[in-house]
C-alpha cells in the first residue's frame, strides 16, 4: 500500500481518535507552540471515557484544562516543566513534576515513562510522505517512535521545519486534518532594568560568537541588545522572535560557526506568526531532538559558544535556583544545565546566568545569603561562571565562596546590601 492510501486510511475525526485512549494510559503532548490543540480538546470532551490518563509534557502554552480543578478523577498531569496554567496543579499535589534535564527528557519514554500513546501535531506531508513536527522536535519525535499509538494533527498552518524532524504517515495510528492557527508567545515589553542587563550581557558577547538564549524575558531583552554585533551563530534549544529579527538584518549569519557551519541548530521554536514563517522550509534552520541539539558534548562543539539563561534566586555560593519560589515549583530545569555545561565544555564559551537584582516589585532580593528552605539547585556552585544583574557582571568561576558572596553583593540592589553585608560577616566571620 503506498502512503497515500495508507494516509487516506488513517484519516479520522478528533473524536474517534481520542477513542484510542484508554482508562490508566500514559500519554504525551507536544508542547509549547506546537500544542495540537485541537487533539487535546477533543481529550477534554471525552474525558467521562477516562480515569487516571497520565499526561506528560513540557512548557504548556494552552489552557491545560486537564490540570484544572475537578479533573483529578479523570487525568494527572505528570510535568517535565511547569508554567502558569499547570503551577496551580503541581502545589495542590493533584499533579507532579518530574526533575530532569532536557538532553535527557527524550530518552524517559524509554526509561520510567513509557507512553501508551503519543499526540503529535505535525505540518502535511510531503511527496515522499513525511510530515514535519515544525515547531517541536525535542522529545515529539522520541515520543512518536516509543508510543505504540501515534495520534497526529495534521495542520496546512505548522512550518515545514527541515533536519531531523521528519514522522513518516506510516508511523502515526490515527491522522486528523484540522487547521488552526498555532499558539503564539508575545515578545515582551522591557524594563529599564531589563534593557541594563541586557546592555551588560551584550559587553561579553564578541562577533562570530555562537549563541544559545534561554527561555524568559531577560534572553529575549539580549537578543535586542545585539544589534551592532556581527556574524553571530545559533545554538539553542529554543529561539524566539528575536533570532529572525537578527537572522533578517544579517547579524545573525551562522558563518564563524565551526560545527553545522551556515545554520542555525534548535530543538523548539516558540514566538509569534512572525518566527514561524521564518522558520517555514528555510535551509538556515535545522532543528534536531533534544537528545542532540541539547547534549553538553555536541552543543560544546561549537567553539565561542555563549549561553544566556534567567534564574529567581542565587545564593552567596553561587547556587542558581531557576525553578522554585519559597520551595513551590514554577518551571522546570530545561535545558539551563545542558548549556552551562556545554558553554565550559565549547573551546572560549561563556555561560551567563542574567536576572533583575529585585523580584516582586522590588521588595526582594534575588541575591540572598542562603536559597530559600526546599528550593531547587538548577545550575549548581560547581558548575556557575558569570552572574549579571543590571548592576555589573561577575565571574564566580574558581573564586572562594568569600570571593563570590563578596561579588554578588556588589550586583545586589544597594538598598539589599548593608543587610547582605552583615549577612556575610555573619557566614563567614570576616570583615566585608
Ligand atoms: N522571590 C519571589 N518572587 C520571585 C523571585 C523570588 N526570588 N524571583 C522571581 N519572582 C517572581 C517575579 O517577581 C515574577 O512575578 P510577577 O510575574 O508577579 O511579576 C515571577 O516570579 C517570574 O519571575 P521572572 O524573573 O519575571 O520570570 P521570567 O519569565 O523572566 O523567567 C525563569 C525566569 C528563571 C523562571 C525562567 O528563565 C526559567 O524557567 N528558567 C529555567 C529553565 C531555563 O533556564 N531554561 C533554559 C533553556 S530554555
Amino acid at each position: 500500500m503506498g502512503w497515500k492510501e495508507e494516509y487516506r486510511k488513517k484519516l479520522t475525526t478528533a473524536e474517534e481518535a481520542v477513542k484510542l485512549i484508554k482508562p490508566g494510559d500514559r500519554i504525551s503532548i507536544s508542547h509549547a507552540a506546537a500544542e495540537p490543540t485541537h487533539l487535546v480538546d477533543a481529550l477534554m470532551a471525552n474525558k467521562d471515557a477516562y480515569h487516571n490518563v497520565e499526561i506528560v509534557h513540557m512548557v504548556p502554552m494552552g489552557t491545560c484544562a486537564y490540570a484544572r480543578p475537578g479533573m483529578e478523577n479523570h487525568f494527572r498531569h505528570n510535568a517535565i516543566f511547569v508554567g502558569a496554567p499547570t503551577r496551580e496543579t503541581i502545589k495542590n499535589g493533584h499533579g507532579d513534576y518530574t526533575p530532569c534535564h532536557f538532553s535527557q527528557i527524550p530518552n524517559l519514554f524509554y526509561r520510567t515513562l513509557p507512553l501508551n500513546a503519543a499526540l503529535i501535531h505535525v505540518s502535511p506531508p510531503d511527496a515522499h510522505g513525511f510530515c514535519s513536527l515544525g515547531l517541536s522536535v525535542d522529545y515529539s519525535k522520541h515520543a512518536a517512535a516509543q508510543a505504540p499509538v501515534v495520534i497526529a494533527q495534521v495542520n496546512r498552518l505548522m512550518p515545514r521545519t527541515l533536519g531531523d524532524s521528519f514522522v513518516h504517515v506510516s508511523a502515526m495510528t490515527a491522522i486528523v486534518e484540522h487547521d488552526a492557527p498555532l499558539l503564539e508567545l508575545a515578545p515582551p515589553v522591557l524594563t529599564e532594568v531589563e534593557k541594563a542587563i541586557a546592555h551588560n550581557c551584550a559587553s561579553l558577547i564578541n562577533d562570530g560568537d555562537c549563541m544559545q538564549l534561554g527561555i524568559g524575558a531577560i534572553p529575549d531583552a539580549v537578543l535586542l541588545s545585539l544589534m551592532d554585533k556581527n556574524d553571530l551563530g545559533i545554538h539553542s534549544e529554543l529561539i524566539s522572535d528575536g533570532v529572525a529579527d537578527l537572522a533578517k538584518a544579517g547579524v545573525i549569519t551562522h558563518k564563524r560557526k565551526n560545527f553545522h557551519q551556515g545554520t542555525a541548530i534548535v530543538t523548539f521554536i516558540m514566538g509569534t506568526k512572525k518566527l514561524y514563517d521564518y522558520v517555514d522550509n528555510n535551509p538556515s534552520l535545522n532543528i534536531y531532538p533534544a537528545t542532540y541539539v541539547n547534549d553538553p558534548y555536541v552543543a560544546g562543539k561549537n567553539d565561542n559558544l555563549v549561553s544566556i539563561n534567567s534564574c529567581l534566586q542565587v545564593d552567596f555560593l553561587g547556587q542558581v535556583c531557576a525553578e522554585t519560589i519559597n520551595g513551590v515549583q514554577i518551571s522546570g530545569v530545561g535545558g539551563q544545565t545542558d548549556f552551562v555545561r556545554a558553554a565550559a565544555i565549547s573551546k572560549g564559551g561563556r555561560s551567563i546566568i542574567a536576572f533583575p537584582s529585585t523580584a516582586a516589585g522590588g521588595s526582594i532580593s534575588r541575591i540572598v545569603p542562603f536559597l530559600d528552605p526546599g528550593a531547587a539547585v538548577t545550575t549548581s556552585r560547581n558548575d556557575v561562571e558569570y552572574v549579571i544583574t543590571e548592576y555589573g557582571v561577575a565571574n564566580l568561576r574558581y573564586r572562594t565562596t568569600r570571593d563570590r558572596a563578596r561579588m554578588l553583593i556588589e550586583l545586589a540592589h544597594p538598598k539589599f546590601r548593608d543587610a547582605l553585608k552583615e549577612a556575610f560577616k555573619r557566614r563567614f566571620n570576616t570583615a566585608f
